[in-house]
């Protein structure tokens, strides 16, 4: 949601900044703009669009400073037009700003601020003419003034076209990321803009006001007071945020998947005794042995991984776990006390209404633990322990790699209380072998792709589509319907088998497209019958099933085949083929593959 870059330092910002917002456009890509100065004069340039049609207009201009500040936007307040865009500016022209975030009260401050000539529609413009307003000299200051009046989210950074010396960046609720390079500072909402520079970085916590000049990096609470950051290291590399030949980062993140999932696992199965070991639970024996409930709290596709996690946590730990979505968990008084047990999974750690749920159960009493990828991210600080995905830069805005490591995660854990609990060694040892077999498994169904794209070509011009699947399968039908809905743009929705006949199956006429996952495991033959019903009703199948599965054809006008597993590990490999027809019937429609319209990939506002 928004995209905000900063750069101080002896090299022309222009460039940089906009290299930064290319790798930053995946939060948001409407418009975007950048600010530098120089001998006391702003220059800027701002474009509706996405970051190419910024860079057009850069290159008929050259753009002189060594500080700058650049924005991508994901339109919030305001339509999204030239005005919206930021950076925003006060009416008097001193002072410029990148925020990511909603000022709530803009509407009071308006009035506090009375008479002054606004250019755009947004809230942003409010708040830097009232950083204007206490502006006396100091621009740190004016900031910390302003701010205590405002109510909202904000990751904002903030340039005096009189002081080429110093950036002023904020956080309350939107990321801000300080990296520290040689003689030089970027600043980010988040850290893929930065590994190209530093993987030295120092995260801003809310409340923060971060001083960064060219002589060094001062930070400030909200009173003036003085903090003590520490310096911290990314281990991400720069290399895993590139395209690396592939078409799309969409593609090149499913065929990142057999080697994430590697990173994911290393060092946490026990072969042995067949269990695995996921340190950062922070919990002792005795905890974990009172946890009575489990809640995952996500959004969207990391909401399915979640769903995986429930299967495995209620069959292997026999602990009731339940799946939240999390906009809905904080507004229905969830039932919580000390030995519940609620893990927040978030690719981006930064999605507004998981943290908020998250917040909402520890008030309430739970153990907050965090799944999460991106290193360094708000639900990973705020969360009391939990575990990284490792599943490196995701960029693509449609998640695939972060979700099967999402699953993956889930498996472990529930491996590791089930073992602690119940489940047998020798159930545990299948358990991990079927989990170390799943790259080179993972690399077969990816082998398919070509075929996968011819499948794709007969798919691509329906209108609706359905996916079904059960029990574990559930979740990759619901997966599978929003790969393909948000980046093909065509309406696609996920049942369980059975549930198809208590209503949407009067949708059903000859040749309406459903995708079945109906894999050789305990409910084959109920997703048989559910298949006949489709069938019946004259139904296109496309099926998902298990390698030499030739009855299946009898139903099925297209078939892809995935390598046998054990049941609860299957839907990490049926939903790649998924991933696969989804990014394949949206190339051949042209679609703007990782960049679907509306969507942004890190969902910071409520
Ligand atoms: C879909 C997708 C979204 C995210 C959701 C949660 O492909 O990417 O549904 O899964 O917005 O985001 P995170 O995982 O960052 O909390």
């Amino acid at each position: 949601m928004c995209g905000i870059i900063g750069y101080i330092g002896n090299k022309q910002a222009a460039p940089l900044l906009l290299q930064g917002l290319r790798r930053l456009e995946y939060r948001g890509y409407d418009s975007a703009g950048l600010v530098v100065t120089d001998n006391n004069i702003f220059d800027s340039v701002k474009s509706v669009g996405k970051i190419d049609s910024l860079a057009e207009k850069l290159k008929q201009r050259e753009m002189k400073g060594h500080i700058g500040i650049a924005h991508t936007r994901w339109a919030t307040h305001g339509g999204v037009t030239i005005e919206n865009a930021h950076p925003h500016f006060s009416a008097d022209g001193s002072i410029a700003m990148v925020h990511n975030g909603i000022v709530e009260n803009y509407r009071e401050l308006k009035g506090f601020l009375g008479d002054v000539s606004y250019k755009s529609e947004t809230d942003s413009e409010v708040l830097v003419n009232l950083i204007a307003r206490f502006y006396e000299g100091d621009l740190r200051t004016a900031v910390e003034k302003a701010l205590q009046k405002v109510r909202g989210t904000y990751g904002i950074v903030v340039m005096h076209k009189d002081n080429a010396d110093c950036l002023i960046a904020a956080r309350m609720g939107s990321p801000l990321v300080i990296g520290i390079g040689d003689g030089e500072y970027y600043l980010a909402s988040d850290a893929t803009p930065l590994l190209a520079h530093t993987n030295q970085v120092v995260f801003l916590n809310d409340g923060e006001i971060a001083e960064v000049c060219r002589s060094g990096i001062q930070t400030y609470n909200l009173k003036n007071e003085q903090i003590v950051k520490c310096v911290e290291q990314i281990d991400w590399d720069d290399a895993k945020a590139e395209k690396q030949g592939y078409d799309h980062f969409m593609l090149k993140e499913i065929h990142d998947q057999p080697t994430v999932y590697e990173d994911a696992i290393r060092g946490r199965i026990d072969l042995e005794d067949g269990t695995a070991h996921l340190g950062g639970l922070n919990m002792t024996p005795e905890q974990m042995n009172k946890v009575d409930r489990i809640i995952l709290i996500a959004c969207g596709t990391a909401s399915y991984a979640a769903m995986i996690g429930k299967y495995a946590f209620e069959r292997l730990a026999g602990i009731p776990t339940e799946v939240d979505v999390a906009s809905e968990f904080r507004y229905r008084d969830p039932i919580i006390n000390e030995n519940t047990l609620v893990f927040g999974i978030s690719q981006s750690g930064e999605t507004a209404d998981t943290l908020a749920a998250l917040r909402e159960a520890k008030r309430k009493g739970a153990f907050i633990r965090g799944i999460v990828n991106v290193v360094g991210s708000t639900i990973a600080r705020e969360t009391d322990g939990g575990t990284y995905i490792h599943a490196g830069p995701e960029l693509a805005v449609a998640s695939t790699k972060a979700y099967t490591n999402m699953a993956a995660i889930l498996l472990l854990y529930a491996l590791q209380f089930g073992r602690s609990r119940r489940l047998s060694i020798a159930t545990g040892q299948r358990i991990c072998k079927a989990l170390l077999e799943i790259p080179e498994k993972m690399g077969k169904v990816l082998e398919q792709k070509d075929k996968i794209k011819e499948i794709a070509l007969k798919y691509k011009d329906y209108k609706n589509c359905f996916f079904l699947g059960r029990g574990v399968n559930y979740p990759v039908a619901r997966e599978g319907a929003l790969k393909l809905k948000e980046i093909s743009y065509i309406h696609s929705e996920s049942y369980p088998g059975g549930e198809l006949k208590h209503g949407p199956i009067a949708l059903l006429s000859a040749g309406f497209p459903v995708i079945a996952i109906i894999t050789k495991n305990q409910l084959y033959d109920k997703m048989w019958s559910n298949l006949e019903e489709v069938k019946a009703r004259g139904a296109r199948v496309l099926a998902i099933t298990t390698e030499g599965d030739e009855k299946v054809k009898e139903l099925a006008d297209d078939v892809i085949y995935v390598p046998e597993t054990m049941e609860l590990v299957e839907p990490i490999l049926n939903t790649v083929p998924l991933q696969l027809l989804a990014y394949y019937v949206a190339v051949s429609l042209n679609r703007d593959v990782d960049r679907p319209r509306n969507l942004a990939k890190s969902v910071t506002v409520e």
